[in-house]
């Protein structure tokens, strides 16, 4: 850090590390959600209860007396369970006691991941449009965000710009299937050209599947852990606030090949050292029924279909939604104001907030698409959708 001591007005004034970055626009939109008593389909968290069975397993395990450090990898039966969804899910078995670390969410995840990994001048590829923390946590770590866009308006990976820019610095490769904000799904083949292209290169794989439940009609969830060459490379990154409406949690894990595990859990140590132990006690009996986990494709498809069909009714026009909670519509029909502007207005105007795509790229980007998240009750939605239709 460092510290200028002003003469003038006597303070100090600290140098940012990371000077473009802002508040996020999902907090930005949230308060003037608040502020105009919008209906907030921007952020994405969902606005109805998690299953009583979870929160009365934590309450037990808080009762029980499970308040002290946990183990720093996390809770051994969590970890064991992690192992057995993954085994029997993607046929890919994790040691949970070397390769499985219980974290606080998937953001701390990734982030630490690179602390771990990223050298000084170290390059790390990011496919935009992509997550907002993916790029700040490269650079805290003192790498460099390398981005390639996704194939406008597939969204498909576009391997040829991938191999453009890998370079010898480059470290990583961070991938997101299902896909925020744009909703796509990864498929067999585009992870097979991913594996060859990567197989003579020492690039390392982050691969956030924070939606891995969330998959629809006939897609498969391309789990890194399913591809072995792909695999012996990656850190794989999921979230239980994702997967049980639990965002405020914060609980996820990382699974790795021992090695990578071995260092990661070395920065880990010291950036988390461990995550609330009643919640994963909690988690871990939850766990023993992959009931809730399996149900959760139809369970956010049914919402999906029941948004798409509402939004037949305005002038939006819809793209295609494979995965993850998010629907993205084009407003071109509706307004030429750039993505954010068209975003604060829709807030102001409709009483709906949503979130501008142009803020998921490095370059600015304006496509007038935006982004709505449609894990809501049912009754929200249908707020949404009337409102809407009057535009
Ligand atoms: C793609 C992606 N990765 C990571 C996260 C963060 O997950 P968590 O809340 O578990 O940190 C999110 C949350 O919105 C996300 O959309």
């Amino acid at each position: 850090m460092t510290f200028n001591f002003d003469a003038g007005t006597k303070r100090l004034a600290l140098k940012s590390k990371l000077p473009q970055v802002g508040e996020t626009i999902f907090s930005t939109m949230s308060a003037l959600a608040l502020q105009h008593q919008a209906i907030n389909l921007g952020q994405g968290f969902p606005d109805f209860g998690s299953d009583p069975a979870l929160l009365n397993h934590v309450t037990q395990a808080m009762q029980e007396g499970c308040n002290q450090y946990a183990p720093m990898a996390g809770v051994l039966l969590l970890r064991e369970r992690i192992a057995k969804k993954t085994l029997d899910l993607y046929g890919r078995s994790y040691d949970p006691v070397h390769e499985i670390t219980v974290t606080n969410g998937a953001s701390q995840a990734i982030f630490t991941i690179l602390q771990a990994i990223v050298q000084p001048g170290d390059e790390v590829i990011v496919l935009d449009p992509c997550y907002d923390s993916y790029d700040p946590s490269i650079q805290l770590a003192g790498g460099k965000a390398v981005h390639v866009q996704l194939i406008p308006l597939s969204f498909a990976p576009d391997l040829d710009g991938i191999r453009a820019a890998l370079s010898p610095r480059t470290r990583a490769l961070i991938l997101n299937t299902p896909h925020n904000p744009t909703a796509t799904v990864w498929t067999q083949e585009q992870m097979r050209a991913l594996a060859d292209l990567l197989a003579s290169t020492q690039v390392l794989l982050i691969s956030d599947e924070v939606y891995e439940h969330m998959v629809f009609d006939d897609a498969t969830h391309q789990s890194v852990a399913r591809h072995a060459d792909l695999a012996e490379r990656a850190y794989i990154v999921s979230s239980f606030g994702k997967t049980f409406h639990v965002t405020g949690w914060k609980v996820g894990y990382v699974l790795a090949p021992a090695d990578l595990m071995r260092e990661y859990q070395k920065a880990h140590q010291f950036n988390v050292f461990c995550v609330a132990t009643p919640l994963q006690h909690g988690l871990a009996r939850y766990l023993a029924d992959p009931a809730p986990y399996l149900e959760l494709p139809k369970f956010y498809q049914r919402k999906r279909d029941f948004f798409r069909q509402g939004l037949l009714t305005t002038r939006f026009k819809l793209l295609p939604c494979q995965g993850s909670y998010f629907q993205c519509v084009d407003y071109s029909s509706l307004s030429d104001l750039s993505e954010v502007e068209f975003c604060q207005w829709l807030t102001r105007q409709a009483g709906v907030a949503a979130i501008p795509l142009s803020v998921f790229y490095q370059q600015p980007t304006e496509q007038k698409l935006i982004r709505f998240c449609f894990a809501k009750k049912d009754a929200t939605l249908e707020t949404a959708i009337e409102r809407l239709a009057k535009l």
